[in-house]
């Protein structure tokens, strides 16, 4: 390879791990990593190994997407085997760490009843002792709080289990990301990288600014057998120039899911990052390609997974000026500090928002709404909907907002007033909660409390509470993971017939009905709005 300057190329994906699993928020934060570790993918592995074919039928059933089956057609069990033997030996110590929680919170329930909780710290088990604190809620319900902070700085928080898998895309298929751990092969590039690394930055600054091939290995520090794979992901071919937005008005457009771009030419805004990669395919999108050179800010609803997508955040990161997150509760094992997990893997720049809060931006602001719903009911703190004010306009990002009390937005209407332009999930079907946090439960969920208990967003009649609360000028329904490049992660597929489908069409059509300019967006959207 010459030493002429050399691009990333538009179709390299990267998948963050941990532990070969596809990294999200739950296994970034030490606890809640080990209840994963011990309850999902150890459980997962084993069931593969016992039976591969019934897996290769579950992932091929409509019914069962999504579900807890790993996706390699009933192959590679010798891999699958030798990761379950490294994990069971590599991650005792996680494993002992998740055994003990369930240890204690059964010492909890036998013996905490209202008196001092102090007798029984003896009785904690050595692994989890000054790592947490016996507390209670004013009905004496006994809990334990995790010193996340501590955690971290422990043995139960090892970034060398990060790393980063390359490879070039060039489909929407890949495999659900909570359900298959991701195997080495010739074509990816396993990168033993720690997410807080610059080195990071270095590669995907590469996306934008071309660097000569010798400092490209040099800055990266990659190993000479790793070079031959690494040069098949550069060009020479530079991507279309990007320049920050200097045209009247604000300019929006929508990238897919929940990830919407908003510029003037005083600041740009993203909501929850999740966007493509850039190859020959049917449905026309924005890709990283489009991204502008700098994200003044960057807005987080939600720590779901297809909310907090670090494989795009941690692309984004060396453009990011501040991002702005929902405060947890921190210290729960429902809802661990999203402002740990972000400064642990190398976002330093974070501004934790409050409901009702408000930060000044130029030319507008942006307040905390509060977001009820879609977390099965669990005391999460870590959500919030976005209300941005630019220029003389307003808009709400609601994401998976769940109107179960109308009188909410009545008070925030009496605050706030109207709202211009309200984008809205409306995934009401929802899955039940053990999806998402049956690792982390203490004793099995009732199957019909499970079924009961959804992280479902707002249906029609939900939706347009909001709708005439606020006197919405126009509405878009996203957050639906209906694009198919985010299907991995979510792994939803609608039919006509699908509930949101139905719902959602029928929140249009009322809008519409009504004058409203409406529209359920997939793909990609471009609106200008000019004074
Ligand atoms: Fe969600
Ligand atoms: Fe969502």
């Amino acid at each position: 390879m010459n030493n002429s300057n050399y691009f990333l190329k538009p179709n390299v994906m990267i998948e963050p791990l941990y532990n070969q699993w596809y990294a999200w928020p739950l296994l970034i934060a030490p606890h809640t990593a080990a209840m994963n570790i011990a309850n999902l993918h150890l459980n997962i592995m084993k069931s593969y190994v016992a039976a591969p074919q019934i897996h290769a039928n579950a992932v091929k059933n409509p019914a069962l997407l999504g579900g807890p089956f790993i996706d390699y057609n009933g192959g590679r069990v010798n891999e699958i085997k030798a990761l379950m033997t490294k994990t069971t030996k590599e991650q005792a110590h996680m494993l002992e760490f998740a055994d003990s929680v369930k240890r204690l919170d059964q010492i909890l329930k036998s013996q905490a009843k209202g008196h001092s909780l102090e007798p029984l710290y003896p009785t904690i088990p050595e692994n989890l002792k000054g790592y947490v604190e016996l507390v209670y809620d004013l009905n004496n319900n006994a809990s334990i709080r995790y010193l996340e902070g501590l955690l971290y700085r422990s043995k139960y928080y090892d970034p060398s289990l990060q790393s980063l898998s390359l490879s070039l895309i060039d489909s929407d298929d890949r495999a659900f990301a909570l359900s298959t751990p991701r195997l080495p092969d010739e074509k990816k590039f396993h990168w033993n990288i720690p997410f807080a690394d610059e080195r990071i930055d270095s590669l995907f600054s590469l996306r934008d600014e071309a660097q000569p091939y010798s400092e490209v290995i040099e800055r990266l520090g990659l190993r000479a057998e790793d070079e031959e794979l690494f040069k098949t992901f550069l060009t020479e071919q530079p991507p279309p120039p990007q320049t920050r937005y200097d045209g009247p008005g604000i300019n929006l457009r929508y990238f897919g899911h929940a990830c919407v771009l908003l510029e003037t030419k005083d600041v740009t805004i993203m909501t929850d990052p999740a966007i493509s990669y850039r190859y020959e395919n049917g449905i026309d999108r924005f890709t990283f390609a489009d991204v502008p050179p700098r994200l003044d800010y960057v807005l987080i609803t939600h720590s779901h997974q297809d909310h907090v997508m670090f494989e795009s955040l941690l692309q984004l990161r060396h453009k990011i000026g501040n991002i702005v997150i929902p405060r947890s509760r921190g210290g729960s094992m429902e809802d661990p500090s999203l402002k740990l997990i972000f400064n642990r893997i190398g976002f330093n720049n974070v501004i934790e928002l409050d409901e009702m809060q408000q930060i000044d931006i130029p030319g507008g602001s942006i307040t905390g709404l509060p977001f009820l719903g879609e977390h099965c009911d669990l005391n999460i703190g870590s959500k919030i909907a976005h209300l941005i004010k630019l220029q003389d306009k307003t808009f709400l990002f609601a994401a998976d907002s769940n109107n179960i009390e109308p009188a909410l937005y009545k008070h925030i209407y009496e605050t706030l007033g109207d709202i211009d332009s309200l984008f809205l999930g409306m995934e009401c079907d929802g899955a039940p909660m053990s999806w998402l946090y049956g690792p982390l439960l203490m004793t099995t969920l009732d199957r019909a409390m499970d079924q009961s208990r959804r992280l479902s967003g707002s249906n029609f009649e939900k939706g347009w509470a909001i709708v005439n609360q606020f006197n919405c000028k126009e509405v878009y329904v996203y957050a639906m993971g209906q694009e198919p490049w985010l299907t991995y992660s979510l792994s939803i597929k609608y039919t006509e017939e699908s509930n949101p489908i139905v719902a959602s069409n029928k929140l249009v059509e009322a809008c519409q009905a009504k004058g409203i300019t409406a529209e359920r967006l997939f793909g990609k959207k471009i609106c200008l709005y000019c004074n």
